[in-house]
């Protein structure tokens, strides 16, 4: 008999936000149209990219020599680019030999786990964003290790829990910070940012700061970068142009390692990071030539500016038309482009049900909620089956609250009022059964 095939870790790993599409792909080959609220890509509902972006690229397509591979960190002129804007700052200084380029933070955010010692722990923010939290935990062959973003609290993190965690537990290193954070729309305040890396320091830990949205704030708001508080702390902030151009599909984003000189372990994690890309050779050279021009183009910032402002616009849509529902804990965003909608403890049962006119998708969606599942999942399914929308159950975000995720995306306003409007009929109507 040979060994095992699978290692522990391998169960760890589950991305709920596209598992729903298999389901939803089912109804949807049943003729009942779907509102897709599960996928944070801006292109996918309706959003069109500025004519000068898409003729950078198309400028760079006919260079023959954007075809050839790349060096191993990234492009150098790019590289140089970006470390000059965080230096700018004032705060950390880097040079291009501190950046490294991935396809996509998705990449990136395999990468960084992966050579940790097993048994050395990140503690992350729950409810998780699942790449992360399946890779961490895939790497540990141990469920995932969280701190709580309260949603009585504007989901802030709770710091009690996160230093009681961290000082309980020798086998973390490092702690992740997700700003603006994903699933729930929260931007860290610059004290609480400050208070996260006084635990860092006092326990000589490293921090981990997804930054993929941080340019994407709204409502008033704006994200402090980790570069701006982080001091003399060892830190990877992680970057990318998924969200920010948006070009989800160029896979592309990097890290910065801040503060290598100070921390021997810390910098072997960073060479080890950039050897784990050398023997993949390179990442996708299309989009690191495009960054520059890109980015560094004063037409960027107001057209970023625009499409927040746009963001900041659907999530006052959407607080009108949900946060009146008593049985639910509404939180405002100012970040990111995603909201978590809590039920209230005891408003989720087994036996509630939304009409489902089709007899097929009836007897499909009863077939599935059947089984042994999270009460919030259960209501996902019928809300799928009855209303063809489709969103993300909060427990698959390594959470014991029960809700579910949307987006702040449909660019089309009588979409997204019809869209959000069969959301809150559908949970009236399941509550009230
Ligand atoms: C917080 C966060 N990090 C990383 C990613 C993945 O980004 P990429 O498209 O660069 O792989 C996402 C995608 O939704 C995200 O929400």
């Amino acid at each position: 008999m040979r060994q095992h095939l699978l290692s522990d870790g391998a169960s760890e790993l589950s991305y709920e936000i596209r598992e729903i599409v298999k389901k939803a792909t089912v109804i949807k080959n049943l003729g009942q149209e779907i509102f897709w609220e599960n996928i944070g890509d801006p292109i996918q509902k309706h959003h069109v990219l500025p004519e000068w972006i898409r003729a950078v690229i198309a400028d760079l397509a006919l260079q023959n020599d954007t075809y050839s591979y790349c060096p191993s960190k990234g492009i150098l002129e790019t590289r140089e680019f970006l470390a000059e804007r965080t230096n700018a700052l004032n705060k950390v200084r880097i040079t291009q030999d501190d950046i490294c380029f991935f396809n996509g933070l998705g990449d990136a955010i395999a990468k960084v786990y992966q050579y940790i010692t097993p048994t050395s722990r990140v503690i992350g923010p729950s409810p998780a964003y699942s790449t992360h939290s399946s890779a961490e935990a895939a790497h540990a062959s141990h469920e995932p290790l969280t701190y709580t973003l309260d949603p009585n609290n504007k989901w802030y993190p709770d710091l009690d829990d996160l230093y009681n965690k961290v000082k309980y537990n020798p086998n973390v290193v490092g702690i992740l910070i997700i700003n603006p954070d994903n699933p729930t729309g929260m931007v860290y305040p610059l004290d609480t940012l400050k208070r996260i890396v006084a635990i860092a320091r006092e326990f000589n830990l490293f921090l981990v700061c997804d930054e993929i949205y941080l340019n994407i704030t709204y409502n008033g708001a704006r994200a402090y970068a980790l570069a701006e508080v982080i001091e003399d702390v060892p830190g990877i902030a992680m970057r990318g142009i998924s969200k920010e151009l948006p070009w989800p599909g160029a896979r592309c984003g990097w890290m910065e390692y801040y503060n290598r000189d100070k921390d021997a372990d810390f910098n072997r994690l960073c060479q080890a990071i950039d050897n784990a890309k050398m023997i993949e050779v390179c990442s996708t050279k299309l989009p690191q030539l495009a960054i520059p021009k890109i980015l560094g183009d004063p037409r960027f910032k107001i057209y970023r500016e625009e499409t927040n402002q746009k963001i900041g616009k659907r999530s006052r849509i959407i607080s009108d038309i949900l946060s009146t529902v008593p049985e639910l804990t509404f939180n405002e965003t100012f970040g990111a482009f995603y909201n978590t909608i809590i039920f209230r403890m005891g408003a989720l049962r087994s036996n509630q049900k939304i009409k489902i006119q089709d007899s097929r998708i009836k007897t499909l969606v009863e077939e599935w909620t059947s089984m042994e599942m999270p009460l919030d999942k259960r209501f996902v399914y019928y809300l799928l089956g009855a209303k063809g929308v489709c969103v993300v159950p909060i427990s698959s975000f390594c959470s014991e609250l029960q809700g579910f995720r949307v987006t702040l995306l449909e660019e089309d306003e009588a979409t997204l009022i019809k869209t959000f409007t069969s959301i809150r009929d559908g949970i009236v109507e399941y509550l009230g059964s």
